[in-house]
């Protein structure tokens, strides 16, 4: 389990929360969404981890960090999307996420996981 330290920028717009999350080192990113009218739910998007820095858990460590602002925030579900067919979907299922709805318009799915149990 990677240790890096992760800087969090929250900016408050008219209809939703954004949190912005970066590694330090610039080796990742990623985005967390809360709208105002479905505050139960923190949309997840932008994960990104430098290839360089792939597969040493820090793709995983973003989306703990992400699940943990969910919480504090008070969210009980946490959503995302993704293509269907790609590993990436199922790297998603390994960590705890499954099948919501199909996503409208796009070869894609979204997936949720509780956030409280
Ligand atoms: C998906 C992504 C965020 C994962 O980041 P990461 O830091 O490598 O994640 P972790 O180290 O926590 O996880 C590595 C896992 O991914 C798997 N993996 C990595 N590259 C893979 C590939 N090309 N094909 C299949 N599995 C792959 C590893 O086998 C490992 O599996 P595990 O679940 O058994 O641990 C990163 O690959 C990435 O930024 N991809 C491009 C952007 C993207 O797809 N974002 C998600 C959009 S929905």
């Amino acid at each position: 389990m990677t240790t890096k330290e992760i800087i969090i920028h929250k900016t408050i717009l008219k209809e939703c929360v954004k949190f912005w999350l970066m590694t330090k080192d610039g080796s990742a990113h990623a985005m967390a969404c809360i709208f105002n009218d479905q505050k139960d739910r923190l949309i997840m998007s932008e994960l990104s981890v430098d290839p360089m820095f792939r597969k040493n858990g820090i793709g995983l460590l973003m989306q703990q960090v992400r699940e943990e602002i969910g919480i504090k925030e008070g969210c009980t579900d946490s959503f995302l999307w993704v293509e269907l067919a790609t590993w990436q979907k199922d790297w998603y299922k390994r960590r705890g996420y499954k099948y919501h709805s199909r996503l409208e318009g796009k070869r894609a799915q979204w997936l949720k996981k509780p956030l409280i149990q």
